[in-house]
C-alpha cells in the first residue's frame, strides 16, 4: 500500500524516481507524485492516475533538475485519489517535504490541535499532518530535523515509512519506519530510499533494511546514522548484499507480469524445494523445522492464519497436515483471528503465510499468538520482511519478486513449503508408511515438469475464455485437496476481471447455490481423478440437468466427464494432494485471458495493492 522512493547524491534524481515509482507501482497506484530539489526551488508534481500520468505531467510542467527528490505512488486510505491528496506534502512554511507509505490513526486530534495553534491544511491526508508536526516541533524545540522527527513520531499512534527533508539542509534526508517497509540502498557518495529494492538495484548491492521503531539520517559523504525513535538510543546498520537481480523485476517479453508468473511456476516450485528435498536419500531439510522439531512434533493443534490467496494455501495445507501428519489444523482468517480472542496456548503452533510478509492483519495475529505463548512460523516470500522477522522460525517460498497483484507462483510455492513440512512431520510420526512416502517425495520432485504440460493448456484456456469472457456470474467447485483451489480460482476472477464468481465445495451446490444455475452461469468443476471423482461426477450431472455450462479440470485421458462437460481442460496425473499444484494452473490461465479480453488492467486491477499494509 503505497510505495516511496528517494534519492539523494550525485545523479540526476528525476529520472531514478520517476522508474523506482514504476517498479513499486505494484503497491499503490491510484495516484502519484514527486518533488526535486536543485538546490535552489523545489519542483513538485502531483497527480490522480498512474507513475506515466506523473510523468506526462511532471515533463510538462515543472523543472527536472536535482540531485535531490522524493516520489510516491499511493493507495489511498485518508482522502479521495486526487492530485492536492498525492504526496509529497509540503509543511506549512514550504521548508519540509515529506512521503509516508502508512496510516496515522491519530491525525485527526493532532490536526485539531494544530488547527488551533495556527497551522492550515490543504489536503484530508494524515500525511499533511505529521509534516506539520515535525514543522512545529523543529520550531518549537528548536532542534535539527532528525530530532524533530523522532520527537513528532513519538507523538503518533499508527505505521509508517517516510522520507523528510528541510529544503534548507538539502544533503541530508531523515527516514523513519514501523510497520511499512524501507530500504536504504548504500552507493559511491549517494543514497537510495525505497519501499523495497527494486528502485536501485541497478545501481547497488548494498542496502540496509530499517528495523520497526528505527530511523536514519542519510547525508551525504556521512555513512548511515541509526537510531531507535522511542528513545533516540543508537542502533547498528546490518548492510546486506542483495541477491536481487533485474530481470527478475521486468516483464521479460510477457504482456503482462501475471503471465510471466504464471510461466514462472515450474521454475519457482523447483527452486522452493531446491536443497530441501533429496528425494533419492528419502530426506526434508528444512532449517526452519528441524531446529524446532519437537514444538511441531509436540503440539496439540496447528493454527494458521493468513488472508487472502495465502489464506487459501492455508486450507489447502489444513488438508495435507492432518491426511498426512495427523495434526489437527485450524485455518483462521487473520483479520478474524486477530479480533475474537482466541484460544491459544503454549502448546499451539501457529503458521502465519504471507507472500509480502507485511500484510497488517497477519502481523497483528503473530503478534497476539507470540504474546499468548505459542510457537510462531512464518512461510514468507520476501525475504527480510516484518513478517519473517517477526516470527520464531520459519521457511521462506524463494519464488522471486512476485509484482502482478493477483498472486499465483506465490500460491504455488506456498503449498510447496506446507507440503513438505507436512511430509517431513509424517516422517517423524511415523503417520506415513516408508512406501508410500517414497512416492510422495518422488511425485513431488515431478511436480514442475507437470506443471510445465499442464501450461501447454493455454491455448484451450484461451478459446474457452473467448466464449465466457462476458458472463457476469461464475461458479467454481471442487472437493477435498482442490476445494481450496475452487475458491483461489474465484478470487483469481473477481479481482482481475471484476466478474462475480464464487467457489464452494461440489457437494454444498445442492444446500443453496444450485439454485442459481441456468444456461447462462459456467461453472468450473475440478474433476481430477484421484479424491472424490464418482461423487464429483455426479455433482457434474446435477449441473448437466439444470442446463449449467460446464467447464471441469481433468485428469489426462479421462473420457467419463468428457462427454458431460461443455469443456476440458487436462492436467497431468498425480496424487490427490499434489493436484492443486496443477488444478489451479489453468484457473490462473482463465481469469487472466478473460481480463485482458475485458480490457481490464491484469497487473493493477481497480482498488487492490500487493502488499495490504493497513487493516
Ligand atoms: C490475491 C492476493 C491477495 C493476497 C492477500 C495476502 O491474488 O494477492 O488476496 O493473497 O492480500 O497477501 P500476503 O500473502 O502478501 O499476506
Amino acid at each position: 500500500m503505497c510505495g516511496i522512493v528517494g534519492y539523494i547524491g550525485h545523479r540526476d534524481a528525476y529520472p531514478i524516481i520517476i522508474k523506482g515509482l514504476q517498479r513499486l507501482e505494484y503497491r499503490g497506484y491510484d495516484s502519484a507524485g514527486i518533488v526535486l530539489f536543485d538546490g535552489e526551488t523545489t519542483s513538485l508534481s502531483k497527480t490522480k492516475g498512474k507513475v506515466e500520468d506523473l510523468r506526462n505531467k511532471a515533463e510538462s510542467s515543472i523543472s527536472t533538475n536535482g540531485k535531490l527528490g522524493l516520489g510516491h505512488t499511493r493507495w489511498a486510505t485518508h482522502g479521495v485519489p486526487n492530485d492536492v491528496n498525492s504526496h509529497p506534502h509540503y509543511s506549512n512554511s514550504g521548508d519540509l517535504v515529506i512521503i509516508h507509505n502508512g496510516i496515522i490513526e491519530n491525525y485527526e486530534s493532532i490536526k485539531k490541535a494544530l488547527i488551533k495553534r495556527g497551522y492550515t491544511f490543504h489536503s484530508d491526508t494524515d500525511t499533511e499532518v505529521l509534516v506539520n508536526l515535525i514543522e512545529e516541533v523543529k520550531n518549537k524545540e528548536n532542534v535539527k530535523l532528525g530530532k524533530a522527527v523522532q520527537i513528532a513520531l513519538n507523538q503518533v499512534v499508527g505505521a509508517y515509512a517516510i522520507a523528510v527533508f528541510d529544503r534548507n539542509k538539502p544533503d541530508e534526508i531523515v527516514v523513519a519506519k514501523l510497520g511499512s517497509p524501507l530500504a536504504i540502498g548504500i552507493g559511491e557518495n549517494e543514497y537510495f530510499i525505497a519501499s523495497d529494492a527494486s528502485p536501485f538495484i541497478e545501481f547497488t548491492n548494498n542496502a540496509v533494511y530499517l528495523e520497526d521503531e528505527e530511523m536514519a539520517i542519510v547525508r551525504l559523504g556521512k555513512e548511515i546514522k541509526l537510531r531507535k525513535i522511542k528513545d533516540d538510543s543508537i542502533a547498528y546498520p546490518n548492510i546486506l548484499e542483495l541477491q536481487l537481480n533485474l530481470e527478475e523485476i521486468e516483464k521479460g517479453g510477457y504482456e503482462h507480469f501475471m503471465l510471466k508468473e504464471i510461466y514462472e511456476q515450474p521454475r519457482a516450485i523447483l527452486d522452493t524445494y531446491r536443497g530441501r528435498l533429496l528425494a533419492d536419500q528419502g530426506i526434508i531439510k528444512m532449517a526452519g523445522i528441524d531446529q524446532n522439531l519437537e514444538k511441531f512434533l509436540n503440539a496439540n493443534r496447528i493454527i494458521i492464519v493468513a488472508c487472502g490467496t495465502s489464506w487459501h494455501a492455508g486450507l489447502v495445507a489444513e488438508y495435507i497436515f492432518e491426511d498426512l501428519a495427523r495434526i489437527p489444523v485450524e485455518v483462521e482468517y487473520a483479520s478474524e483471528f486477530r479480533y475474537r480472542n482466541p484460544v491459544i496456548t503454549e502448546n499451539d503452533v501457529l503458521i502465519a503465510i504471507s507472500q509480502s510478509g507485511e500484510t497488517a492483519d497477519t502481523l497483528a495475529a503473530i503478534k497476539l499468538a507470540k504474546k499468548r505463548g505459542a510457537f510462531v512460523f512464518g512461510v514468507c516470500n520476501v525475504v527480510g520482511s516484518s513478517i519473517a522477522r517477526e516470527t520464531d522460525a520459519g521457511a521462506y517460498t524463494h519464488a522471486g519478486p512476485e509484482i502482478g497483484v493477483a498472486s499465483t507462483k506465490a500460491f504455488t510455492t506456498q503449498i510447496t513449503v506446507l507440503t513438505l513440512i507436512a511430509l517431513k512431520l509424517a516422517q517423524e510420526k511415523g503417520t506415513f508408511s516408508q512406501s508410500k512416502y517414497h512416492e510422495y517425495l518422488a511425485e513431488l520432485e515431478s511436480i514442475p515438469s507437470k506443471v510445465e504440460k499442464t501450461l501447454e493448456s493455454n491455448p484451450i484456456v484461451e478459446q474457452i475464455s473467448e466464449i465466457y469472457k462476458d458472463s457476469t456470474n461464475c461458479l467454481y467447485l471442487g472437493r477435498g485437496y482442490n476445494f481450496p483451489v475452487a475458491l483461489e480460482g474465484a478470487l483469481k476472477l473477481k479481482e482481475i476481471s471484476y466478474i462475480h464468481a464464487e467457489g464452494y465445495p461440489a457437494a454444498e451446490m445442492k444446500h443453496g447455490p444450485i439454485a442459481l444455475i441456468d444456461e447462462q452461469m459456467p461453472v468450473i468443476v475440478i474433476a481430477t481423478k484421484k479424491g472424490h471423482y464418482e461423487k464429483v461426477v455426479s455433482n457434474i450431472q446435477e449441473i448437466k440437468s439444470r442446463n449449467g455450462r460446464i467447464i471441469a479440470i481433468v485428469t489426462e485421458g479421462d473420457e467419463t466427464v468428457k462427454e458431460l462437460a461443455d469443456h476440458v481442460i487436462e492436467v497431468p496425473e498425480t496424487s490427490e494432494g499434489l493436484s492443486p499444484l496443477l488444478t489451479t494452473i489453468p484457473l490462473q490461465l482463465l481469469s487472466y485471458h478473460i481480463a485482458v479480453m475485458r480490457g481490464c488492467n491484469v497487473d493493477q486491477p481497480r482498488n487492490l495493492a500487493k502488499s495490504v499494509t493497513v487493516e
